[in-house]
């Protein structure tokens, strides 16, 4: 027995990974394309212009992917279904072909005594829906709040947890107004849009599946930053609030007060955001009530701890800078305390619900040496100091339920393309050969470690 750890018995340890990021086969299957396909192939869109057509291979490879996870002792995974491979034009049926593979994989997990928890959309809206207009349309919600009742009922015996959808910030402002996702759009007012529309379509997907399987435990996950101002002075700490509002409170106060708040009005208000709900605007009667319909966890998505400084020529007036900023190829930092207080924020400014860290992780410049072997020092370094803030904040008074560490293989990061390797397993391209990096290893004796009531 441990009993000194600070986790509950019961405690989720895992790993994370999303579709797009790890399965390649884009054209096997009968997938239908996404707007990340489609993006791709835009001049300058991906680092060298690099493509997720193969990826980690992991559709073909998925068997001795999840061998290894279970040699590697990870009791959850957290995975994503491709909505384009289930259903490829995001309305109708669902693709047989797409269903066998979703069901001989979360089979497969649970096979080998790994929990699967699933992400109903990691951002790969099947493009038909695009040319309807994406997100910005309130369509894309009512057919994705279809498309959950599907999935209900074709998977909803294989799984207890499931999210809706993940990180709405980065499918909405990141795509709509700054570029640099899928579809790349720069209109704030189609961001706004979008916005709404994914919380929308979380709640249209929550109602759906509850009513199907009851005893399912479904929640949405947030990006969540650590954001202080970088001085004293009134100019920056108004400037971390606008970048408050806009990167966390939007999406916070609905799902969890039921209102968008009038900070998150005054601020996008101008593109259609409005405390009451408006017969044919953008926030319509019913929305709120189904956005914030209540959930069985809240997800939380970990990564940057950043200083905003007043700067006119920002994103809401706004420049962000990282604290200390590590060799993370991304120039995160490595502070955990801002973990630690990202979770007690949620926890006694918006909700009770168990909270789960639905992914934490960092890339570094990871490379087999001759011996074949991968050392990541950085990575253990890292992840003991965000596992053990996860405990303080439990000691603290969250309600912790499982810890994601993004991510179990490195994989196609975005618009990054390959060039960010975030995996505790390595992964070599060209021969698709998988390496257990040091940090796996770590990881699999933290969680022997840390398991109530598992002995080590
Ligand atoms: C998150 C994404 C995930 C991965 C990590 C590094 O924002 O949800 O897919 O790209 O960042």
């Amino acid at each position: 027995m441990t009993s000194d750890t600070p986790y509950p018995a019961g405690f989720a340890w895992g790993v994370a990974t999303a579709a797009y990021q790890i399965e390649g086969a884009v054209d096997e299957g009968g997938r239908g394309p996404s707007i990340w396909d489609a993006f791709e192939r835009q001049e300058g869109a991906i680092f060298h212009g690099e493509s997720a057509a193969v990826a980690t291979d992991h559709y073909h490879r998925w068997e001795s992917d999840l061998d290894l996870m279970a040699e590697l002792g990870i009791p959850a995974y957290r995975l994503s279904l491709s909505w384009s491979r289930l259903q490829p034009r995001g309305e109708g049926a669902l693709n047989p072909e797409g269903v066998a593979f979703y069901r001989a994989l979360l089979a497969g997990c649970r096979a080998r005594g790994i929990e699967p928890y699933v992400t109903l959309y990691h951002w790969d809206l099947p493009l038909a829906l695009h040319e309807r207009g994406g997100w910005p349309a309130r369509e894309t919600a009512v057919c994705f709040g279809e498309y959950a009742a599907l999935v209900a009922e074709e998977l909803g015996d294989l799984a207890e947890h499931w999210t809706t959808i993940n990180e709405p910030v980065c499918a909405s402002f990141l795509s709509y107004s700054w570029g640099m996702q899928a579809p790349g759009h720069r209109d704030e007012t189609e961001a706004v849009r979008a916005a709404h529309h994914l919380l929308l379509a979380h709640g249209l997907a929550l109602a759906a599946f509850r009513e199907r399987r009851p005893q399912a435990k479904l929640g949405i996950t947030n990006l969540v930053s650590n954001l202080a101002p970088a001085s004293e002075a009134p100019a920056d700490r108004a400037a971390r609030d606008q970048v408050d509002v806009r990167f966390n409170r939007v999406f916070l106060e609905p799902v969890y007060r039921g209102s968008y708040g009038a900070d998150v009005v005054a601020v996008f208000g101008e593109h259609g955001l409005t405390l009451d709900e408006v017969e044919g605007g953008l926030v319509r009667p019913g929305d709120l009530a189904l956005i914030s319909a209540p959930a069985d966890f809240a997800g939380v998505n970990h990564y940057t701890n950043t200083l905003i400084a007043a700067d006119p020529e920002g994103w809401g007036g706004a420049r962000m800078i990282q604290v200390e900023p590590t060799p993370t190829t991304f120039d995160w930092s490595d502070t955990p305390e801002a973990l630690r207080e990202v979770l007690l924020r949620v926890s006694r400014e918006y909700t009770g619900l168990p909270l789960y860290v639905t992914e934490n992780g960092a890339a570094f410049a990871d490379y087999a040496t001759p011996d074949g072997t991968v050392h990541d020092p950085e990575r253990i370094h890292y992840l003991a100091g965000y596992t053990a803030a996860v405990g303080e904040a439990i000691a603290a008074g969250a309600d912790v339920r499982g810890y994601f560490l993004w991510s179990f293989l490195d994989n196609f990061e975005w618009s990054h393309g390959y060039s960010k390797r975030f995996g505790i397993v390595y992964v070599d391209y060209p021969t698709q050969t998988r390496i257990p990096k040091d940090s796996a290893h770590w990881y699999r004796d933290f969680i022997a470690q840390h398991t109530p009531g598992r002995t080590s």
